[in-house]
């Protein structure tokens, strides 16, 4: 029966609740190797310290921009902290052309430092007697060593700009800046999970982790001292240091290949980074809707889906036959629907060169998105469980973050459900989405950078 044949293929997708238990086990032990001077060269969860060591309480004052790069949009921003937790934010997205993604990687600053000079023309900026302080959102991973130094250790995602690698993004940002006599320091270096868990934490003082399921995934939380072997900056209080995990990089090393399909493998393959961020294509946006791509490809090839389709379809050079023809947003309005209608299904397939797609088309590619969505979900939710048993506080509030959280019509019931099955009864955990972005954190950050660095002689 064709329908076992299907469910054959999606058995390969479900990651039980015991499995679910023994990657959490993985996981606890690759922080412990990151964050451990021994292991940390080898370690693929690189658990970097941030220098940042403390939440916002309100205080902050000033007027800060902050540049976001690395999700889907870039950003400037005009951040005004008033105090008493009132903020008032003006920003403007710019586009990165693809040539610049993976071209030099000066050009690349050279770029973000005129959108920032076009940005504060337009809001009257450009004056030589103030010079304002900057902080930068650069999510990508970089060892720091200390708020305004980071040495980028690779490119995820979509990025491959040459000659940054091992450079400290921070001066190379700043060398640009410089050169068109632009009147802004960037005082700060953050990731974009550590802007939300910033941004969230202004708003609900219990929040501890920052966590992003968009383009990318990758969470932060905040660590104690004496957990991290690895930290090298002074001992003074609070004995704390937020870390930014990269455990999109989980499974580099193999751990996790036991719970990979032939799908993710050859999702890794054909990516720009293969055999890097392992745990990030199985879950992010960047990857879901390639995965789901190509299973109905395999479907389709065994005769289970699209039969009308074999000659009929709009010709092989229809996005479904395409590598990335297939977008994550597709998966989340698949799944919109709901009864028997797949209206959202039908115009999708449409969309993707499937002419007049019949009822079992609807459902199987419906069925397809459930499971790998719920996978992300499910793993996403191990990896916060993880985390919140760790920082074992009474209340735990979570930062979240990113396009496909924000608008997968279930991703977030499904973490949660799995979350309360493997985080420990006694603690409570609230997901909070972030509203402003992660811009809004690192301006945070940078305020307080600004006042420290003036107050010194
Ligand atoms: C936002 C940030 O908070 O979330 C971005 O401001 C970040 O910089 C993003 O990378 C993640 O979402 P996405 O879906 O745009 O990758
Ligand atoms: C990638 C980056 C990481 C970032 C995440 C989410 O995993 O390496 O730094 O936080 O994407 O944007």
């Amino acid at each position: 029966e064709s329908n076992d044949q299907i469910e054959k293929v999606l058995e390969s997708l479900k990651i039980s609740d015991e499995s679910l238990q023994q990657i959490m086990l993985l996981l606890e032990d690759e922080m412990n190797a990151g964050l451990s001077p021994a292991m940390h060269k080898n370690a693929v969860v690189k658990m970097f310290p941030t220098y940042v060591r403390s939440t916002p309480d309100g205080s902050e004052v000033g007027q800060v921009l902050a540049l976001d790069l690395g999700g889907t949009n870039f950003r400037v921003l005009l951040i005004n902290l008033l105090g008493h937790a009132q903020i008032n934010l003006t920003s403007k997205i710019f586009v990165i052309p693809q040539s610049i993604m993976l071209g030099e990687g000066m050009n690349l600053f050279r770029h973000l430092a005129d959108c920032l000079l076009d940005f504060m023309k337009k809001e009257n900026l450009v004056r030589t007697s103030v010079r304002y302080p900057l902080g930068f959102t650069f999510s990508f991973p970089c060892k720091q060593e200390g708020l305004a130094s980071a040495r980028l250790t690779s490119w995820t995602k979509g990025f491959t700009c040459a000659g940054v690698v091992n450079e400290d993004v921070v001066k190379m940002l700043q060398r640009a800046l410089d050169e068109k006599n632009i009147n802004v320091q960037c005082v700060a270096l953050v990731n974009d999970t550590v802007g939300t868990l910033m941004a969230c934490a202004y708003k609900d003082p219990h929040t501890a982790i920052g966590l992003i399921l968009g383009t990318g995934t990758n969470a932060c939380y905040m660590e104690q001292l004496n957990k991290v072997g690895t930290w090298d900056g002074d001992h003074s209080e609070p004995k704390q240091v937020i870390i930014n995990m990269e455990w999109g990089a989980f499974g580099d090393n193999n751990k996790l290949n036991h719970i990979r399909t032939k799908y993710d493998e050859e999702v890794d393959l054909s990516s720009l980074n293969p055999g890097k961020q392992i745990f990030e294509k199985m879950i992010s946006g960047m990857y879901m809707g390639e995965i789901v791509r190509l299973i109905m490809l395999d479907l389709m090839q065994q005769d289970l889906l699209f039969l009308g389709h074999r000659e009929g379809y709009s010709g092989y050079k229809a996005p479904l036959f395409s590598r990335g023809g297939f977008y994550t947003k597709f998966v989340s309005t698949v799944e919109t629907d709901e009864g028997i209608g797949f209206s959202n299904t039908r115009r999708v397939l449409e969309d993707i060169g499937i002419r007049n797609p019949t009822y079992d088309d609807c459902a199987i590619v419906q069925h397809i998105s459930r499971h790998v969505s719920k996978r992300a979900a499910r793993l996403a939710g191990a990896g916060m469980a993880v985390l919140i048993n760790r920082i074992n506080r009474p209340n735990v509030t979570v930062g979240v973050d990113g396009s496909l959280y924000r608008y997968h019509p279930r991703f977030k019931r499904n973490m949660e459900k799995c979350m309360h099955a493997l985080v420990n009864k006694h603690i409570k955990f609230k997901l909070a989405l972030s509203d402003d972005g992660s811009g809004k954190g690192a301006a945070l950050v940078a305020s307080v950078a600004d006042r420290t660095l003036r107050r010194k002689p």
